[in-house]
């Protein structure tokens, strides 16, 4: 019986892998470059974690969850997003002691029961990074200028930057209620998705994709003009401090996210390049989260990109970086070659240098195929003839050019014959 993979999950192979692996590379440098240490998650954890951080009116936690009972009756959930862990985790090893402010990411898989679509899975990746400890809305903008700094290093250009601010504990509830009384008027005409969040979450109103509400939204009240005099400073700042990092920037009003734990500033990063699923990046601040899970107050600020949708719109043409063919391709010609060639290989990687070989032995020609397919810069001959000679046979594929390299000091040769070329 054949079985094929899940739905909205895939595998991703050798040729597509060195695309996610020079990105993660470049990742893991810039972080560095800006203080921040890795982080590795469980894939899993308990429900409750996720229901009460993302927020249980969300469509993540309402709709998108793997959800599942473990074998000793514990309600687990495989994590939809990284955040909630980093949090727990931070609580878990008191991280907070001594206070300073703890920079860190995460890569991995997360998992949500979407419809799957073209940048959507129900396995995806991301790579998310957290900065945690402190409310200075210079975090903010480090943060978001070192993603920019991230897309450019990609060679990605058009990019949006959207800021947005959701206020604080103080000043959301009374922006909630004025958004209430003006959504109230146009029930009729919004979707039944709309009417069901007017009561338990009416600022996701805001970000509605449907066409016509979002018309709607429009002209709906602002957040920017119900904040406190502390969030309208902090939105103040942020914005001044884009200007001085020269981090071109948009506000939008509309930009709410999809998940509970934000405070004050939230931004995404979209592509025109990617249709409907167009977010590539998206975060902000989230001052409250550690303190709801018991943890002493500490105010956050991060995000998470998706990995899929970055890798689709990075122009990775003439990266030769990400190529991973081999150095040298060795074929040898008959059995005494064959044991002879074993130990050529062993030394040659123990050397430094890519190098597969033919494991099958077959003619020259065959051989010579594999080596073509391999696309490797050299392939070296060894027949008996060769080995008789103590001379070598060392082969430019690219070029067809020709040298003989002496058995006795094979490796210095062949290194020096892969530096010239
Ligand atoms: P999020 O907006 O839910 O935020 O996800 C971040 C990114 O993950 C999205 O912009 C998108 O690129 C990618 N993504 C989300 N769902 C899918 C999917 N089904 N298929 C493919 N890609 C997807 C968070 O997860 C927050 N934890 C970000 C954050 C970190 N905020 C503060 N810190």
């Amino acid at each position: 019986m054949k079985i094929q993979s899940i739905r909205g999950v895939k595998d991703i192979l050798p040729g597509e892998i060195e695309k996610w692996q020079w990105v993660e590379d470049i990742a893991r440098n810039v972080f560095r470059k800006y203080g921040f240490k890795e982080i590795r998650l469980p894939v899993f954890e308990k429900t409750a974690l996720f229901s009460r951080s993302i927020g249980e009116t969300t469509d993540i936690v309402e709709k998108e969850m793997y959800t599942f009972e473990d074998r000793g009756g514990e309600q687990i959930t495989l994590r939809p997003e990284g955040t909630a862990s980093v949090v727990r985790a931070y609580i878990e090893h008191k991280m907070y002691n001594p206070p300073s402010v703890v920079k860190l990411y995460y890569l991995g898989p997360m998992f949500r029961y979407e419809r799957p679509q073209a940048g959507r899975f129900r396995q995806f990746y991301q790579i998310g990074i957290e900065a945690m400890g402190t409310d200075n809305p210079a975090i903010d903008v480090e943060v978001m200028t070192l993603l920019i700094e991230f897309f450019h290093l990609l060679g990605l250009k058009d990019l949006k930057l959207q800021i947005n601010s959701l206020g604080c504990p103080d000043c959301r509830p009374q922006y909630r209620e004025v958004l209430k009384d003006a959504i109230r008027g146009h029930l009729k005409e919004l979707c039944s998705n709309c009417n069901n969040r007017y009561e338990k979450n009416p600022l996701r109103v805001l970000d509605c994709k449907v066409e016509r509400d979002q018309e709607i939204a429009k002209g709906l009240p602002k957040t920017q003009d119900h904040l406190c005099e502390t969030c309208k400073a902090n939105f103040a700042q942020v914005q001044a401090l884009l200007d001085v990092a020269g981090t071109p920037y948009a506000i939008n009003p509309l930009l709410v996210r999809g998940l509970d734990y934000y405070t004050r500033t939230t931004f995404e990063v979209t592509s025109e390049g990617l249709g409907a699923q167009n977010a590539i990046c998206g975060g902000g601040r989230y001052d409250s989260l550690v303190e709801e899970f018991d943890g002493p107050s500490t105010p956050c600020f991060g995000f998470a990109l998706g990995m899929e949708r970055l890798i689709s719109v990075i122009p990775f043409d003439g990266k030769s970086e990400i190529e991973s063919q081999p150095d040298i391709f060795v074929i040898s010609l008959g059995e005494e070659a064959k044991h002879h060639s074993f130990n050529v290989v062993h030394q040659l990687r123990t050397a430094g240098c890519v190098v597969d070989q033919d494991y099958d032995g077959g003619s020259m020609k065959s051989q010579m195929r594999k080596a073509n397919k391999s696309q490797a810069r050299f392939t070296l001959i060894i027949g008996e003839n060769e080995i008789k000679s103590g001379k070598y046979m060392m082969k430019q594929m690219e070029s067809g050019t020709q040298v003989e390299i002496a058995a006795d000091n094979f490796v210095d040769q062949i290194k020096a014959e892969l530096e010239k070329d």
